[in-house]
């Protein structure tokens, strides 16, 4: 018997060597900006997210600089890993925000339209309790022989492996990068422990280089720098 696997989910991760050495300076920065931000648009339940409060662009902070350095070397590993030409196309960053997941709280399942690669750095990270995982959700399921046989109702699997798994989930830890498709869709579980759980996440764009002879490939979006405000 053989079977063949085809059409796998790639999610990168690396453990980044000196990350103790910069976390202190950006946590101290991360809880500046949650003084200054805005009203509060989170509940008790959810993450504190710099995203719905005005903190979206540490990338154009030099205090991160360091991250967004690491950003782009591991994203590059990760696009010549799936077998991309990253001589031929460029990546933006275009977001970046903070997370601050207290005791009990998670963030909802969601993907990141606006953006083609998703980051996620863990800054600090708790060690009494389970600090939760980001959890991704399988919504090929190219192997689900009819609409929710897999549901926990049908008992009809007697294990889940990896032809038949609903869902991934990452745990957390200090210094380590997370890279996966922004369309992904994921969630984040409730952080456990005493201590907050601190990441740090960007959004990232593909797109042309400026100038090729050929002018822009077909369905590749162009580089930002041709474009004009309307
Ligand atoms: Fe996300």
């Amino acid at each position: 018997m053989a079977i063949d696997i085809w059409f796998p989910l790639a999610i990168y991760y690396e453990d980044i060597k000196d990350a103790q050495k910069h976390k202190n300076k950006m946590l101290d920065k991360i809880h500046t900006l949650r003084d200054k931000a805005v009203t509060k648009r989170t509940n008790e339940e959810s993450s504190w997210t710099g995203d719905i409060h005005d903190i979206d662009q540490l990338h154009n902070d030099s205090d991160f600089s360091w991250l967004t350095l690491e950003v782009r070397k591991h994203t590059l590993e990760y696009l010549k890993t799936l077998g991309l030409n990253v001589s031929k196309i460029d990546v933006y960053a275009q977001r970046s925000w903070p997370i601050i997941a207290e005791k009990g709280q998670s963030v909802s399942r969601h993907t990141h339209p606006n953006a083609n690669l998703s980051v996620v750095y863990y800054i600090s990270v708790g060690t009494d309790a389970n600090p939760g995982s980001t959890r991704f959700f399988n919504v090929s399921k190219y192997n689900e022989l009819s609409g929710s046989l897999s549901s926990s109702m049908t008992e009809a699997y007697s294990e889940f492996n990896t032809l038949n798994f609903e869902q991934a989930d990452y745990a957390p830890k200090e210094g380590r990068i997370v890279i996966f498709p922004s369309k992904q869709p994921h969630d984040v579980t409730a952080n456990e422990c005493d201590a907050p759980r601190i990441s740090i996440s960007y959004d990232l764009v593909i797109t042309a280089q400026k100038e090729t002879d050929k002018g822009t490939p077909e369905f590749l979006m162009p580089s930002p720098s041709s474009w004009v405000k309307l």
